[in-house]
């Protein structure tokens, strides 16, 4: 059972989980401006339902529950038991009643119902595989919004010393699977949205990236996958 839970927690994680086991809200200093950026993007209302996928321990909880208010909800999707275990610890300790995490795989996990945004942050397994877009955007609303934080290569100075590094931190910390940064790791996303902004932070090397689903966006997503493969 340990076993099965520590293939499904990235190296990282499980670092980060032995550290902040005492502090059911831990969170990062610098990220929190960036989850709210994050969260301002995705323009909830009162009442909206939102997914935070690949949400690790839920350190974008806060500004989600806040956003959608008690009338709203909030569903967390992670694949790590460990890490669901941290999340659903913050919820208590929050008494969060609209907030639920569930254990899964972005690929195959089975939601239920319509949902007015989708944060991936920090989550790039989710955001750049299709499969997991395939199997999550069926729950969104066209026009729903979808908003993305993560890394990625970038030109110049910076990024001559930024690259290798962002490239070896996720080869040996995450998962195997984990696709390694490139320069539009919102490829896919941009296919399924319309009216993508990116904004670039930290020397390019991070990005924030927010749209609206749209209405094509089944076909949409395959012409991008084959169009990906085919090149
Ligand atoms: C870098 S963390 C970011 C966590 C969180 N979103 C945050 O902002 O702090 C990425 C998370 O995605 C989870 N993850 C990786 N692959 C996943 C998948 N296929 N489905 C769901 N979660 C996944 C990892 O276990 C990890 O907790």
């Amino acid at each position: 059972m340990q076993r099965e839970s520590d293939r499904l927690t990235p190296l990282y994680a499980r670092l980060l989980l032995r550290l902040t086991r005492p502090f059911p809200n831990f969170d990062v200093a610098f990220i929190g401006p960036l989850r709210a950026r994050a969260t301002q993007a995705m323009h909830l209302r009162a009442g909206d339902r939102v997914l935070d996928v690949g949400c690790g321990i839920g350190g974008s909880f806060l500004f989600l529950a806040d956003a959608v208010g008690p009338s709203g909800e909030v569903l967390g999707v992670e694949i790590s038991p460990a890490t669901v275990a941290h999340a659903q610890r913050r919820i208590e300790t929050n008494r969060w009643t609209n907030v639920h995490v569930v254990q899964g795989a972005a690929q195959t996990v089975r939601l239920a119902g319509w949902y007015d945004g989708l944060i991936m942050f920090g989550a790039p397994d989710v955001y750049a595989s299709a499969k997991a877009l395939e199997n999550i955007l069926p729950h969104l609303r066209v026009g729903a919004r979808i908003v993305l934080f993560g890394a990625r290569t970038t030109n110049g100075v910076a990024g001559k010393l930024l690259n290798p590094m962002l490239k070896l931190a996720v080869s040996k910390l995450s998962f195997a699977t984990t696709p390694l940064p490139d320069a539009e790791p919102w490829h896919l996303v941009r296919a399924v949205t319309e009216n993508l902004e990116i904004r670039e932070y930290f020397f390019g090397a991070m990005f924030l990236a927010a749209g609206s689903l749209a209405q094509n966006w089944t076909a949409a997503l395959k012409d991008a996958v084959t169009n990906k493969s085919g090149a």
